[in-house]
Order: C-alpha cells, then structure tokens, then sequence
C-alpha cells in the first residue's frame, strides 16, 4: 500500500467487529475501507459515521471567541482532527468467493486503512448467479453494481419503508420486474392503481378486485356493504339475510327479500329499510367488486406472473376485506401444495401490500383482518413459500410483530424520528449509526440490510422510466403549457 492510499490510522479501542480512525480528511459516510487484522488477513468495513473536531473551538466560550477562533482554525491545518467509526463487513477474501466471515482478531491500532477499490466492491456486490437481481449502484461507489438476492425475498420477507416521494415504490417495481423475469408468482395490491402501466415484459396482470358475497361471513359483508361497525341491529339482519341468500340461484334478489322480510318486526324494521337502502347504494357504486358469480380468488390469480389487484376505487375496509381473502386463500392453497395435495398455485408466491400501515397497523383497537392474516405469514409464510412484501411512509403506526419478522429491510428517506426510532428497533439488521444518517437521504438513495444483501449497502436505487404513476405533479408547467380556458370570468358569466 503506498502512502497516498492511506486515508487513516486504526485508534486504540479497536474490536473484530468495529473501530475508530483517525483520517487524513473527512471520509464520507457510506464510504468501504479496508483494514488488515491482527493476524494479517485483510477486511471491508463500512464508514458508519464521520466527525470532524477543531482544537481551537474546544475553547471557545462565546460568541467572539468563536469566531476569532474560527479565523485562527482556518488558517492552521494542524487544528483540524477527523475520525470515523468503521463496522467490520468480513474477511475480503471470503467476500470475493460470495461468503460472509467475521474476522476472529481486530485490527492492530496505528496500522493503516485504505479505501476498498471498485474491483473489491464489484466482487463482494456483485451476483453469481440468476437469484441475484442488480437493484441499484452504490452511492459512494457508482461503478459498483448492487445485487439482491430474490431468494430470499421470496422466503423471508421485505420492508420497503421510506417518508413519501422517497422512492419505495419504484423501488416495489423494480422487484416486480425481477420476479417477472425469473417467471415467479406475485401478487401486488395496488391501492393506488400505479403499477398498471409497468413493463412486466409481457408477465403482467391486471386484477379486479372481486369478491363473491356468497364466501363471505357476514361481517366481511357488512364491512364491504359499509354498515358501521356499531350498527349491531343492522348487522343482525344482515346475517339473518345472508343465511338465506348464500346458495340461492337469485342471490341479491334473495337478500333483498330477507332483508324486507325482517321489517315485520317491529324492532327491526328500521335496520331493515335501512339495510335495504344500503345494499341497494352498494350495488351502484362497487357492485363489480360483489359478483355472486365469480369463481373464488385463487382462480384469479395466474402462477408465473405479477398479478396486480387495483384496488384503487375502494375505501380502506373494503380494501382490507379483499385483501385479506386474497392472502388467505393464498396461504391455504399454498399450505395444501405444500403437503402433496393439489393447489393451484405450485410454486412460491411473493404478496406486496402497499400502505402497509392501513392493513397492518399496530394499534391495539385497530383490528383490521389483513392483520390477522399478514401476521399468520409472516411467522409461518416461509414454510409454505408465501412472502411478504410490505410498503410504508409511517413505519411507526405498523405491526411491530410483523415488522419484526422481516428478513430484510430497504430503508430509504425518513424524516420523522419516531419513524426511525421503531424501525430501529424492530430490526435487528439496522445499527444506530446507519439509523441516525436516514434523513440525509436523497429520494431514491436507500439503505439495504438483512438477509438479501450479502453486506449492507447505501445504495442509488435504478429508476423505473415508465413507473409515472407517483411522480410529483409538475402544476405550474401543465397549467403553463395549456395557457388557461380562452375567456374571461366575466364572458363565462355573461354565457
Ligand atoms: N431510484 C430513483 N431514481 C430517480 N428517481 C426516483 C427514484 N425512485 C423514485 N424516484 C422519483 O421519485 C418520485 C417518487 O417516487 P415513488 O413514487 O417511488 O415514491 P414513494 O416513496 O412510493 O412515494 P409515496 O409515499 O407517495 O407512495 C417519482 O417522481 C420517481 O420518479
Ligand atoms: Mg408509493
């Protein structure tokens, strides 16, 4: 190593797994050195976080003080001390075969630490095989590519969290196109109808969100129907009427009739109407979601592609009902695949839930059913090869159990630090020094950790160029290029 590589000296204190260096400049966060140990075998570390300290200033009392010592720092370069706090990656050598070892002994204070060239970077990144997807560049290294494994996404689960417009879901896309490519099986619910322009290479497939009222239990179908949740007498007529309608050739026209049926007694007679007049107001608005005939889920979805259910003109109960029916029988059906009976769907399944916080919050009186269900998989999905993918803006308000069992996180931007203090803990993969450097993030710019990246990576996420759906609005170039409506307020009135 010659001199002009060096960019620090390892300080006392040292362990295997991080440290301190004193640096010649201050070396950015994010940034990969490389140190060698005690017994001479070289490791990647990761730049955690970086100070810079000025002697001068220690001293500084007040105002004049600082600022005259500010003049003196400026002009001595002796003044100026920069350390950084390094995590141990592994041994260099494993990492270019593909295997992450730990170092047994730490470096030796006062030795030297060199920056880790792209060819090192490229290597330990880098994807031996078609399970590991290019996702991004690192942002301190941009030559290097970054690749993640969909191995493991396909069986222990993914977070994508990040504040809005910090890129979770080009982010969501990009894996979608990767599952695409390998002719894997994914369902996303896409509540805000985004991903429907997305080139899947012709492995795409659009959804509707249908539901057979016939397979519902009757508080799926109030909770669809939009009887509030206290509305007990309502409810009660309803499931009176259900039981009745379920196997009838006719099956709205049977539930009318029990519905109507019940306004004899007197104690339900107003429920009824009411009921009446809701189920009627249902049908104009959503009755394509309510179809009696329509065959059960799983039959709506296809194996080997993205399957994207829009359900964009749904209220988030109606959503969580479809949800919720969606990854049940979709764990059902795996679980039978899986003991030798015949499923529809053979192979392993991703599901990716965007606005996880709304299906799967973690409050105590929020009890939505997609809750139920996610949690169900996220503790047992990995048997059965049924994955999780979920996708947030306000981590803090998610299940912290489900939260929990995801084996690996993207964290990108997040501004709020309730937000990063629970993620942090509820993961173990994130470290308080990576933590504290969120809200410096650029959208698109994002944290990798956990089980599908070989080492944590700061990484420059692609962008998805026909993922529009989600961008910001430019207001003032559309209402510039339209030039306005030709007349006048007065001329539009006088018309
Ligand atoms: N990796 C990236 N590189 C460049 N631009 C990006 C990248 N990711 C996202 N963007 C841009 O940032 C904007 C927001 O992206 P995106 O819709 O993915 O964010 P989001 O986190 O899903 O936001 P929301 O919380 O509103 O759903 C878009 O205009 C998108 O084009
Ligand atoms: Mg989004």
């Amino acid at each position: 190593m010659s001199a002009g590589d060096v960019v620090g000296i390892v300080a006392n204190g040292a362990l295997p797994y991080e440290f301190d260096a004193i640096t010649r400049e201050a070396v950015p966060v994010g940034d990969y050195v490389v140190v060698r140990t005690a017994d001479g075998s070289e490791v990647l570390g990761m730049v955690e976080g970086t100070t810079i300290n000025s002697e001068i200033m220690e001293v500084a009392r007040n105002f004049s003080d600082a600022s005259e010592a500010g003049e003196l720092a400026l002009r001595n370069p002796r003044d100026k001390s920069y350390s950084s706090h390094v995590r141990v990656l592994g041994l260099l050598d494993g990492l270019r075969s593909g295997e992450v070892r730990m170092p047994s002994l730490p470096p030796v204070p006062g030795s030297t630490m060199r920056r880790a060239t792209p060819e090192e970077l490229s290597a330990a990144f880098g994807g031996p095989d078609r399970r590991w997807f290019p996702i991004g560049s690192l942002l301190r290294s941009p030559s290097v590519r970054v690749h993640v494994d969909v191995n493991r996404v396909a069986s222990r689960h993914l977070a994508i969290l990040a504040s809005t417009g910090a890129g979770k879901s080009n982010m969501l896309a990009l894996i979608a196109k990767a599952i695409a490519g390998l002719r894997g099986t994914m369902v996303i619910f896409d509540y805000h109808g985004e991903y429907a322009g997305l080139d899947l290479g012709g492995r795409g497939r659009p959804v509707m969100p249908v539901v057979n009222p016939r397979h519902l239990d009757p508080d799926e179908l109030a909770d669809l129907l939009e009887i509030r949740e206290g509305a007990g007498k309502q409810r009660h007529v309803l499931e009176e009427a259900l039981s009745g309608a379920r196997d009838a050739r006719d099956f709205w026209g049977s539930l009318r009739e029990g519905v109507e049926g019940q306004e004899d007694d007197r104690e339900y007679r107003e429920p009824a109407r009411r009921v009446a007049d809701i189920i009627e107001s249902a049908l104009r608005r959503f009755g394509s979601v309510l179809d009696p005939d329509s065959p059960p889920p799983l039959r709506l979805l296809a194996e080997g592609y993205v399957n994207v259910v829009n359900l964009s003109e749904l209220s988030p109960r109606q959503a969580d009902v479809v949800i919720s029916r969606y990854m049940e029988e979709v764990l059902a059906d795996r679980k039978r695949s899986r003991s030798g009976e015949p499923g529809v769907l053979r192979k392993p399944v991703v599901l990716a839930l965007e606005e996880a916080h709304v299906f799967i919050p973690g409050g105590r009186e929020d009890r939505t059913k997609t809750r139920e269900t996610a949690a169900r998989i996220a503790r047992e999905g990995r048997k059965f090869g049924v994955s999780l993918v979920i996708v947030s803006q306000r981590p803090q308000r998610l299940d912290q159990d489900v939260l929990s069992q995801m084996g690996s996180l993207a964290v990108g931007r997040l501004l709020n630090q309730r937000d990063r203090s629970f993620v942090q803990d509820s993961s173990e993969f994130l470290t308080e020094e990576m933590t504290g450097y969120l809200p410096d993030l650029n959208p698109g710019e994002a944290i990798l950790v956990g089980q599908w990246v070989k080492l944590p990576a700061m990484v420059k996420v692609d962008r998805v160029e026909e993922k529009l759906v989600g961008m910001d609005v430019d207001a003032v170039g559309e209402w510039s290029s339209w030039g306005g409506p030709s007349e006048d307020t007065d001329e539009f009135i006088r018309r």
